[in-house]
This record gives structure tokens, C-alpha cells and sequence, in this order.
């Protein structure tokens, strides 16, 4: 007999990330029942540029919540749909909703010159004002001028424009709409207001008839249409929540949503995320202001562009020691280990793809500081470990000037799954943290916000309460942490003396 009955509460999850698409299935509880994963190219057409063709995530979107619904005991109870996915994008649409060309994604940097234009014409204060954000070369807007002076053709077809995971909605239920946590990356948002930004629009001459309507996370935002339906094995008209971007997403996936909740994401980029009850703004744009998935709730998050990138490029170059049939990092965390805290002096600048937070710049570079002969494998990796935590501190360090001290920290990410990597992230914010489990992602988080939107639960706060996971707590070690104190200070000495020079290797570098 199936431990599951008729009466169950199922829900579907979608997260339409960088690299695939992940379905997740789950019961009221937050048991997971199935998860499916369909993956896509990335296309860089130039060095810098990032484009996705949107026909692409349609059939993996398809191909992932079809097998989760399989998967099902009884898809008749499946009660709803939520969507997450990579933020920032911009889909283009034309009159018949068909796409006019490849998606530019959240990681393209093709749009630095519309970036420094729209500073420059509306001020960089006044855009912070009206949007919490500066207009950053990932963000929407500066992607539609680019479009519309290298592109005009193209542009002359635009009737809509949508995020990523919006543009699978529309093909989910034939509506176009947009939720409040994905939409404050566009630089079109009013993220205080919590609706689009008239001034933003006029200023930027982009017609508001383009942008689709904009809903809080857990409302529902269309139905199924018969033909997604058919295809799907489920009922036509199953409702389909507006959801969030995949930050907030994976926010309410660990339970961050109280002011002060705080996520540590250790993923190919760092991302600390802090929940919070109003908007709180760094005037100098080091931190992201956005929406959260919840009602009057907002995020601050500080994205360090080089986290599980930096242990990559240590494997790919420097060699990991022969770990036989098991992994290469775990290889290197093991020599690692042997080092000791501080890595014999040994400081690592992790911004081998420029930096976000804190430092808003390019053209940062990675640094390993203090070498000397004495210096083995395990103390650069070791450092490269500790430099990626300095930065995490520097962005809740951030926050926390902002007035949103961190009251409890969660970790998730691959990264986190290192032993030694999540201890000396305690280690370096002396603060004690949990590890979520593996599978709780941003999928996980638009599930539940599909069981709001349906009212399988109250509220995201119950749907989390509903949910809650075992964690496993990590406690800072007091003399490891009296160590990091004094190395963090002089690890944040380095940018300042090396911002100038940054530049010049840059422009060295073309
Ligand atoms: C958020 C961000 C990423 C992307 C891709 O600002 O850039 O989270 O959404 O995952």
C-alpha cells in the first residue's frame, strides 16, 4: 500500500537555474518525493556575454516537473505550482509572444557603457533612491538599451519583456506576471513601493505595457492552460504561485524569514541574505535591497562573485592530490586541514571574476598574499578557504552597519558541505551556524510558496514552521575565531592598497 493517500497535499517545485532545470516534489511536511533535472547550454557568444534561448528552458522546464509528476503516488493530489529561477534575465517577446532572441542573462557584463549612461543621466543617487539598487550590468534595464542601440530590429519588435522563470509561466498558463522578489533585480522596481518605478520607465523611455502585472510570491499567478495540462498529466486550470527569484526562493526554502534570519551560501558565488522588515539601502550600492518572498518582508544580500570558483580554479590549476576514485576537493580540504588557522600568514583575495560585495569593482583580481617557500599546497588552500569567509564577513559586516544584525546564520551551498570550509566560516564570524540539508534549494522554496498560494498552509511563516529540517549546529572555536580577528584585519587592508593597481592589471589584461 502507498504511504501516501488520496488525501496528501503534493506540491511542485520549478527552479529554472543557470544550468538546468530542477522539479521538486513534495508532501505538506517537506518530505521530498521526486526531484528531476533537465539541463541547458550556456552560450557565450563573446567573452563577458551569457545567453540562454528560451525555447531551451521550455522543454527541460517541462521535461523535469512531467517526471516529478510521474513520480507522484497520486498526481490528483498535487495541489499546485510554484516557480523560482535565475534572476535578472530579460526574455523579449513579440506581439505573438514569440521570443525575438536569446535570453541576456543575470551573469552577462556586455552593458557596462548603459550602465554608466543611466547613472549618468538620472544620477546614481536618484536611481538608488527610486530603485534601492544601482542599475548593475546584470540587472534588466541596461540590457534593453543595449538591445535597443546595437539591436533597433530587434527592439522594434519587443511587446513584452519577462524574467526567466516568468517566461515558462507564460507558457504554463498563458499569463504573464511577475513577483516582487524577482522583479526588484531589474532596476525598473520600486522596491520600497513594492511595484514598478514610473520614474525609472519615463526616464529610461521603456513602455510600462512591456512589464507584466507584479504579485506578492505566495499569491497565485495563473492556472494551467488545457494544452500545459495535457502535456503534464495534470488538471487543467491546477493553479501556478507568482513565486521569487532564486535567492529569496531559497530563502524561505531554510526558513529565513523572520528580521535578522540570515542565509550563508557557499555555491560558485558567496551569498549572505539577511531577512528584514523594511528596505534598508547602502547608499553605496555594496549590497543588494530586494523584496523577499513574503509580504512586508525585504532581503539585503551581498554577493562575493568567486566562492566555490576559487576552489575550482585551485583544482584546475594548481592540481589536486590523487584521491584515487573519491573527490579531488575533498582531497585538497584534507591538506588543508593540516594547516593551521591563518594558513601560516598565508591571505587570499578571492576576486577572480572582479567582486560585487563589498567592493563594487570589475576590475578586482585574485591575490594570494604573503607567499614564502615555506608555504605548501594545503596552507594556499587553506587560504583560499579563509579569504572566501573574510569576504562572506565583509558583506554581513555590511548589513549589519545597515541596522540588520544577523540573529541566526544558516549555511547551505556545495561549499558548505566541506566539514572544514563550514567551520572556519564560524569560525571567521564567530557566530554558531547550522547546516541545512542538501536538497532544501530554491525549487524546495517555491514548493512551499505554491502551498500558500493554494492554502495548504496559512502563511509562508507556517509553511516553514510546517516544514522545518534537522540541522546540524556548528559552534565557533573561540581561539580559531582570536586568530581570524587579526588576520581579517590585514586581509582588509589589501584591497584598499591594491584598488589602483586592480585597474592597471585590468586594462593590462583587455
Ligand atoms: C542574484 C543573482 C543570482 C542569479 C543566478 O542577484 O545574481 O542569484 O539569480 O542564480
Amino acid at each position: 500500500m502507498s504511504a501516501f493517500a488520496m488525501t496528501d497535499d503534493l506540491l511542485l517545485g520549478l527552479d529554472l537555474g543557470t544550468t538546468s532545470a530542477r522539479a521538486v516534489l513534495t508532501a505538506r511536511d517537506g518530505r521530498i518525493l521526486a526531484t528531476h533535472a533537465a539541463d541547458y547550454p550556456m552560450d557565450t557568444p563573446r567573452p563577458g556575454w551569457a545567453e540562454q534561448d528560451p525555447a531551451a528552458w521550455e522543454r527541460a522546464a517541462f521535461e523535469a516537473l512531467g517526471a516529478c509528476v510521474r513520480a507522484a503516488p497520486h498526481p490528483s493530489t498535487i495541489r499546485g505550482i510554484g516557480l523560482t529561477g535565475q534572476m535578472h534575465g530579460a526574455t523579449l517577446l513579440d506581439e505573438r509572444d514569440r521570443s525575438i532572441r536569446p535570453a541576456i542573462l543575470w551573469c552577462d557584463q556586455r552593458t557596462s557603457a548603459q550602465r554608466q549612461a543611466i547613472e549618468r543621466d538620472i544620477g546614481l543617487a536618484e536611481v538608488i533612491a527610486r530603485t534601492a539598487n544601482p542599475p548593475l550590468e546584470g540587472f534588466t534595464a541596461p540590457k534593453l538599451l543595449w538591445v535597443r542601440e546595437h539591436e533597433p530590429d530587434a527592439y522594434a519588435r519587443i511587446r513584452r519583456v519577462l524574467l526567466p522563470k516568468d517566461f515558462i509561466r507564460l507558457r504554463l498558463t498563458g499569463e504573464a506576471a511577475a513577483d516582487v522578489a524577482d522583479a526588484s533585480g531589474t532596476a525598473l522596481f520600486d522596491v520600497a513601493t513594492r511595484e514598478w518605478s514610473e520614474a525609472m520607465l519615463r526616464d529610461l523611455a521603456i513602455p510600462l505595457e512591456w512589464l507584466p502585472r507584479v504579485v506578492e510570491s505566495p499569491e497565485p499567478a495563473g492556472a494551467l492552460t488545457a494544452a500545459a495540462a495535457e502535456t503534464l498529466g495534470l488538471p487543467a486550470g491546477l493553479p501556478v504561485a507568482a513565486g521569487a527569484g532564486d535567492q529569496a526562493a531559497g530563502g524561505v526554502a531554510a526558513g529565513i524569514v523572520a528580521a535578522g534570519d540570515a542565509l550563508v551560501t557557499v555555491g560558485s558565488s558567496g551569498v549572505v541574505f539577511v531577512a528584514g522588515d523594511q528596505p534598508r539601502i547602502d547608499p553605496a550600492g555594496r549590497v543588494h535591497t530586494f523584496c523577499h518572498a513574503l509580504p512586508e518582508t525585504w532581503h539585503v544580500m551581498g554577493v562575493t562573485q568567486g566562492a566555490g570558483i576559487s576552489l575550482r580554479w585551485i583544482r584546475d590549476t594548481l592540481g589536486a592530490p590523487d584521491a584515487g576514485d573519491g573527490d579531488p576537493y575533498d582531497a585538497l580540504t584534507r591538506e588543508a586541514a593540516a594547516s593551521p588557522a591563518g594558513s601560516r600568514g598565508l591571505i587570499w583575495l578571492p576576486y577572480l571574476q572582479g567582486e560585487r560585495t563589498p567592493h563594487l569593482d570589475p576590475n578586482a583580481r585574485g591575490v594570494l598574499f604573503g607567499l614564502t617557500t615555506a608555504h605548501g599546497r594545503g596552507d594556499v588552500v587553506r587560504a583560499v578557504l579563509e579569504g572566501v569567509a573574510f569576504s562572506l564577513r565583509d558583506g554581513l559586516e555590511i548589513i549589519q552597519d545597515l541596522g540588520l544584525p544577523a540573529r541566526r546564520v544558516k549555511i547551505a551551498g556545495g561549499g558548505a558541505r566541506s566539514p572544514l570550509w563550514r567551520q572556519i566560516v564560524a569560525d571567521v564570524l564567530g557566530l554558531p551556524i547550522s547546516l541545512e540539508p542538501e536538497d532544501r534549494g530554491p525549487a524546495f522554496g517555491a514548493a512551499l510558496l505554491a502551498g500558500v498560494a493554494v492554502g495548504v498552509y496559512a502563511s509562508v511563516q507556517e509553511a516553514c514552521a510546517a516544514t522545518a529540517s534537522q540541522t546540524q549546529d556548528i559552534e565557533p572555536c573561540p581561539d580559531t575565531h582570536a586568530v581570524y580577528e587579526a588576520t581579517y584585519r590585514l586581509y582588509q587592508e589589501l584591497y584598499p592598497a591594491l584598488a589602483g593597481s586592480f585597474a592597471k592589471v585590468a586594462s593590462l589584461q583587455g
